[in-house]
Protein backbone atom coordinates (compact mmCIF):
# COMPACT_ATOMS: atom_id res chain seq x y z
CA UNK A 1 0.00 0.00 0.00
CA UNK A 2 1.25 3.35 -1.07
CA UNK A 3 0.88 6.41 2.02
CA UNK A 4 0.99 9.50 0.92
CA UNK A 5 3.49 11.98 3.01
CA UNK A 6 0.55 14.14 4.37
CA UNK A 7 -1.00 10.73 5.81
CA UNK A 8 2.26 9.33 7.37
CA UNK A 9 3.03 12.90 8.82
CA UNK A 10 -0.25 13.11 10.83
CA UNK A 11 0.05 9.45 11.62
CA UNK A 12 3.56 9.98 13.35
CA UNK A 13 2.21 12.87 15.42
CA UNK A 14 -0.99 11.08 16.85
CA UNK A 15 1.19 8.37 17.73
CA UNK A 16 3.64 11.05 19.74
CA UNK A 17 0.89 12.58 21.08
CA UNK A 18 -0.53 9.14 22.62
CA UNK A 19 2.68 8.14 23.99
CA UNK A 20 3.33 12.21 25.48
CA UNK A 21 -0.08 12.37 26.93
CA UNK A 22 0.66 10.54 30.10
CA UNK A 23 4.10 12.40 30.75
CA UNK A 24 1.83 15.38 30.25
CA UNK A 25 -0.54 13.89 33.11
CA UNK A 26 2.16 13.39 35.23
CA UNK A 27 3.32 16.52 35.19
CA UNK A 28 -0.10 18.87 35.53
CA UNK A 29 -0.91 16.54 38.61
CA UNK A 30 -0.04 17.80 41.94
CA UNK A 31 3.10 16.80 43.58
CA UNK A 32 3.10 13.86 46.25
CA UNK A 33 2.16 15.50 49.68
CA UNK A 34 5.82 15.52 51.58
CA UNK A 35 5.94 13.19 55.02
CA UNK A 36 4.30 15.25 57.71
CA UNK A 37 7.66 16.95 59.51
CA UNK A 38 5.59 19.78 61.10
CA UNK A 39 7.44 22.70 59.16
CA UNK A 40 3.97 24.17 57.83
CA UNK A 41 3.84 23.03 54.14
CA UNK A 42 2.31 20.80 52.08
CA UNK A 43 -0.72 22.27 53.52
CA UNK A 44 0.44 20.13 56.88
CA UNK A 45 0.04 23.38 59.84
CA UNK A 46 3.20 24.19 61.36
CA UNK A 47 3.81 22.02 64.98
CA UNK A 48 4.08 24.69 67.51
CA UNK A 49 0.52 26.48 67.44
CA UNK A 50 1.25 28.45 64.37
CA UNK A 51 3.79 30.26 66.52
CA UNK A 52 6.01 30.41 63.70
CA UNK A 53 3.93 31.00 61.02
CA UNK A 54 5.91 28.97 58.43
CA UNK A 55 8.38 30.14 55.98
CA UNK A 56 9.64 33.38 56.77
CA UNK A 57 7.96 34.01 59.53
CA UNK A 58 11.05 34.23 62.50
CA UNK A 59 9.50 37.39 63.64
CA UNK A 60 6.58 34.93 65.30
CA UNK A 61 9.41 33.17 67.62
CA UNK A 62 8.59 33.96 71.40
CA UNK A 63 12.14 34.36 72.15
CA UNK A 64 11.79 34.64 75.56
CA UNK A 65 9.49 31.16 75.86
CA UNK A 66 12.28 29.45 73.24
CA UNK A 67 15.10 30.65 75.78
CA UNK A 68 13.61 29.22 79.08
CA UNK A 69 12.56 26.19 77.29
CA UNK A 70 16.26 25.57 76.52
CA UNK A 71 17.22 26.46 80.75
CA UNK A 72 14.26 23.78 81.58
CA UNK A 73 16.07 21.34 79.15
CA UNK A 74 19.31 22.34 80.64
CA UNK A 75 18.48 21.93 84.36
CA UNK A 76 16.56 18.27 83.94
CA UNK A 77 19.86 16.64 81.89
CA UNK A 78 22.42 18.44 84.42
CA UNK A 79 20.78 15.72 86.53
CA UNK A 80 20.29 12.77 84.75
CA UNK A 81 23.41 13.13 82.38
CA UNK A 82 26.24 11.45 84.72
CA UNK A 83 22.62 8.11 84.78
CA UNK A 84 24.28 5.99 81.97
CA UNK A 85 19.98 4.35 82.19
CA UNK A 86 18.82 7.69 81.59
CA UNK A 87 20.56 8.22 78.01
CA UNK A 88 17.15 7.89 76.04
CA UNK A 89 15.57 10.82 78.03
CA UNK A 90 19.08 12.89 78.35
CA UNK A 91 18.72 12.00 73.97
CA UNK A 92 15.77 13.68 74.12
CA UNK A 93 16.58 16.71 76.28
CA UNK A 94 19.82 17.59 73.99
CA UNK A 95 17.33 17.82 71.18
CA UNK A 96 15.04 19.66 73.00
CA UNK A 97 17.69 22.13 73.53
CA UNK A 98 18.74 22.27 69.77
CA UNK A 99 14.98 22.98 68.90
CA UNK A 100 14.83 26.05 70.67
CA UNK A 101 17.95 27.03 70.36
CA UNK A 102 16.88 27.04 66.48
CA UNK A 103 13.94 28.43 67.42
CA UNK A 104 15.65 31.74 69.28
CA UNK A 105 17.92 32.02 66.24
CA UNK A 106 15.57 32.75 64.05
CA UNK A 107 14.26 35.41 66.34
CA UNK A 108 14.13 39.20 66.07
CA UNK A 109 16.12 40.61 68.78
CA UNK A 110 13.85 43.05 71.15
CA UNK A 111 13.61 46.35 71.06
CA UNK A 112 14.99 46.95 74.54
CA UNK A 113 17.95 44.93 73.55
CA UNK A 114 19.03 47.37 70.51
CA UNK A 115 18.12 50.47 72.56
CA UNK A 116 21.81 51.04 73.03
CA UNK A 117 22.89 51.24 69.77
CA UNK A 118 23.82 54.44 68.14
CA UNK A 119 22.60 53.89 64.69
CA UNK A 120 21.73 50.70 62.35
CA UNK A 121 25.11 49.45 61.81
CA UNK A 122 25.84 49.05 65.45
CA UNK A 123 21.84 47.41 65.60
CA UNK A 124 22.93 45.07 63.20
CA UNK A 125 25.92 44.43 65.04
CA UNK A 126 24.18 43.17 67.81
CA UNK A 127 22.37 41.01 65.73
CA UNK A 128 25.35 39.46 64.34
CA UNK A 129 26.68 38.71 67.42
CA UNK A 130 23.49 37.29 68.84
CA UNK A 131 23.31 34.94 66.41
CA UNK A 132 26.59 34.08 66.13
CA UNK A 133 26.45 32.80 69.85
CA UNK A 134 23.49 30.85 69.34
CA UNK A 135 25.32 29.39 66.73
CA UNK A 136 28.18 28.64 68.89
CA UNK A 137 25.68 27.14 71.05
CA UNK A 138 24.12 24.72 68.37
CA UNK A 139 27.38 23.29 67.66
CA UNK A 140 28.14 22.52 71.43
CA UNK A 141 24.54 20.93 71.97
CA UNK A 142 25.44 18.82 68.76
CA UNK A 143 28.99 18.24 70.56
CA UNK A 144 26.88 16.92 73.49
CA UNK A 145 24.69 14.90 72.02
CA UNK A 146 27.64 13.03 70.49
CA UNK A 147 29.15 12.54 73.94
CA UNK A 148 25.84 11.16 75.06
CA UNK A 149 25.27 8.68 72.62
CA UNK A 150 28.94 7.54 73.21
CA UNK A 151 28.33 7.23 76.69
CA UNK A 152 30.85 10.15 77.33
CA UNK A 153 29.82 11.23 80.81
CA UNK A 154 32.83 13.59 81.69
CA UNK A 155 32.96 14.86 78.31
CA UNK A 156 29.12 15.65 78.43
CA UNK A 157 29.31 17.80 81.69
CA UNK A 158 32.64 19.30 80.37
CA UNK A 159 30.11 20.27 77.55
CA UNK A 160 27.65 21.90 79.81
CA UNK A 161 29.96 23.70 81.66
CA UNK A 162 30.60 25.13 78.40
CA UNK A 163 27.13 26.17 77.41
CA UNK A 164 26.39 27.62 80.59
CA UNK A 165 29.66 29.58 80.12
CA UNK A 166 28.42 30.62 76.87
CA UNK A 167 25.05 31.29 78.01
CA UNK A 168 26.70 33.86 81.20
CA UNK A 169 28.81 35.43 78.40
CA UNK A 170 26.15 36.16 75.94
CA UNK A 171 23.42 37.69 78.30
CA UNK A 172 26.22 39.88 79.56
CA UNK A 173 26.57 41.40 76.71
CA UNK A 174 23.46 42.32 75.74
CA UNK A 175 21.91 42.90 79.16
CA UNK A 176 20.08 39.95 79.87
CA UNK A 177 18.63 39.71 83.58
CA UNK A 178 18.51 36.14 84.74
C1 LIG B 1 24.32 31.43 73.46
C2 LIG B 1 23.68 32.50 73.07
C3 LIG B 1 22.52 33.16 73.80
C4 LIG B 1 22.04 34.38 73.50
C5 LIG B 1 22.54 35.29 72.41
C6 LIG B 1 20.94 34.64 74.41
C7 LIG B 1 20.17 35.80 74.41
C8 LIG B 1 19.07 36.03 75.20
C9 LIG B 1 18.21 37.18 75.13
C10 LIG B 1 18.35 38.34 74.16
C11 LIG B 1 17.26 37.05 76.07
C12 LIG B 1 16.10 38.02 76.38
C13 LIG B 1 14.82 37.49 75.79
C14 LIG B 1 13.64 38.41 75.99
O1 LIG B 1 13.67 39.29 76.84
O2 LIG B 1 12.64 38.23 75.23
C15 LIG B 1 17.51 35.80 76.75
C16 LIG B 1 16.74 35.32 77.79
C17 LIG B 1 16.95 34.14 78.38
N1 LIG B 1 17.90 33.19 78.07
FE1 LIG B 1 19.33 33.37 76.64
N2 LIG B 1 20.76 33.56 75.24
C18 LIG B 1 21.72 32.63 74.90
C19 LIG B 1 21.89 31.42 75.47
C20 LIG B 1 21.09 30.90 76.44
C21 LIG B 1 21.19 29.58 76.96
C22 LIG B 1 22.21 28.53 76.48
C23 LIG B 1 20.24 29.44 77.90
C24 LIG B 1 19.90 28.27 78.74
C25 LIG B 1 20.35 27.07 78.60
C26 LIG B 1 19.52 30.68 77.99
C27 LIG B 1 18.47 30.95 78.84
C28 LIG B 1 17.74 32.12 78.88
C29 LIG B 1 16.62 32.39 79.79
C30 LIG B 1 16.09 31.46 80.86
C31 LIG B 1 16.13 33.65 79.46
C32 LIG B 1 14.92 34.33 80.06
C33 LIG B 1 15.32 35.26 81.15
C34 LIG B 1 14.05 35.82 81.74
O3 LIG B 1 13.48 36.72 81.14
O4 LIG B 1 13.63 35.33 82.78
N3 LIG B 1 20.05 31.54 77.08
N4 LIG B 1 18.61 35.19 76.20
Amino acid sequence: MKISRTTALIGLSLALTAALAPIAIAQDAPPAAPAGNGSGKGGQPPREGGERGGRGGGQQVNLESSMKGMNRALKALKSAVSDASKKNECLKLVSEMQRNCAASKAATVPAEYLKSAADDAAKAKIEDEFRSDLRKNLRLLLDLEDAIVAGKTDEANALIVKVEALREHAHEEMGVED
